[in-house]
């Protein structure tokens, strides 16, 4: 079958480190290595307060990215906060579970991964958030923080966040129904997304900065996904300014 434009779009606009250097494989070997313990563990997270904080215009001017972070660690009840702002469920319609950002269709193709760096009462590792039940799954205990920020482009900075948000793109489940227009769509879902989280940060004190500069199959291999499937389109790094 003949490629579709927005698969096109997707593959050559990705990064690649160029030229090939022996460090390369050196690295990838690392990331596996770090992947090794995987775990399979569900967490509840405690339930988002979704009445009191900042008034939102204070919040909006008072948003900024940051990228100067001191590691201290942040309160589940934050992590769980900025999620579900993220992506967390708030009505149930029928069958239907709407999402706190829109999506186009409701078909919601993103995905949201957290590389947990420094948050109280969880082990250091790659977690995926399940909006339906807040809560994680966590899938590689570890340490990824500098991986991570090698495979954004050396930007160091994602190393001393409290966490770093990773968004993947399912597309298939957009494209089904807007073809190839549906590219489109599922970018404009993740930045929704990552401007209701960086808020959620600010009104909790927390700081956030958006990154899309990084080696894609870098970050997908971190993160063990089937390319095929699915990819990292967004990060962002939160945490406590400097
Ligand atoms: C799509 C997108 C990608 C970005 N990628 C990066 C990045 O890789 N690294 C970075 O330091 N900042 C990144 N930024 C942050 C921008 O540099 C920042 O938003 C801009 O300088 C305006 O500053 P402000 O966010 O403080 O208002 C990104 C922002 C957006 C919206």
């Amino acid at each position: 079958m003949k490629e579709g434009i927005g698969n096109i779009f997707q593959n050559e606009t990705k990064y690649f480190r160029e030229p090939y250097s022996p460090g390369d494989l050196e690295r990838q070997n690392k990331i596996e290595q770090l992947k090794e313990k995987v775990v399979d563990k569900l967490i509840s997270l405690p339930q988002p307060d979704r009445e009191n904080g900042q008034p939102l215009w204070k919040v909006i001017n008072k948003r900024r990215s940051i990228r100067e972070f001191v590691k201290k660690p942040v309160s589940l009840q934050a992590l769980s906060q900025i999620l579900w702002a993220a992506q967390g469920v708030s009505l149930k319609a029928g069958e239907f579970y709407l999402q706190t950002t829109p999506s186009a269709g409701a078909l919601y193709p993103i995905e949201t991964y957290i590389s947990v760096q420094a948050v109280e009462g969880l082990s250091p590792g790659i977690y995926h958030f399940l909006p339906k039940t807040q809560a994680l799954r966590m899938k590689y205990e570890g340490n990824f923080s500098q991986v991570l920020a090698d495979a954004a482009l050396n930007q160091d900075f994602l190393a001393e966040a409290s966490f770093v948000l990773l968004w993947t793109a399912v597309f298939e489940r957009t494209k089904w129904k807007y073809g190839e227009r549906g590219f489109r769509y599922v970018y404009l879902d993740a930045g929704h997304i990552a401007q209701n989280a960086a808020l959620a940060a600010v009104s909790l004190g927390l700081a956030s900065c958006p990154v899309a500069a990084f080696f894609d199959d870098e970050i997908n291999s971190l993160l063990g996904i089937n390319p095929g499937k699915e990819t990292i389109i967004y990060l962002e790094a939160v945490g406590w300014k400097k």
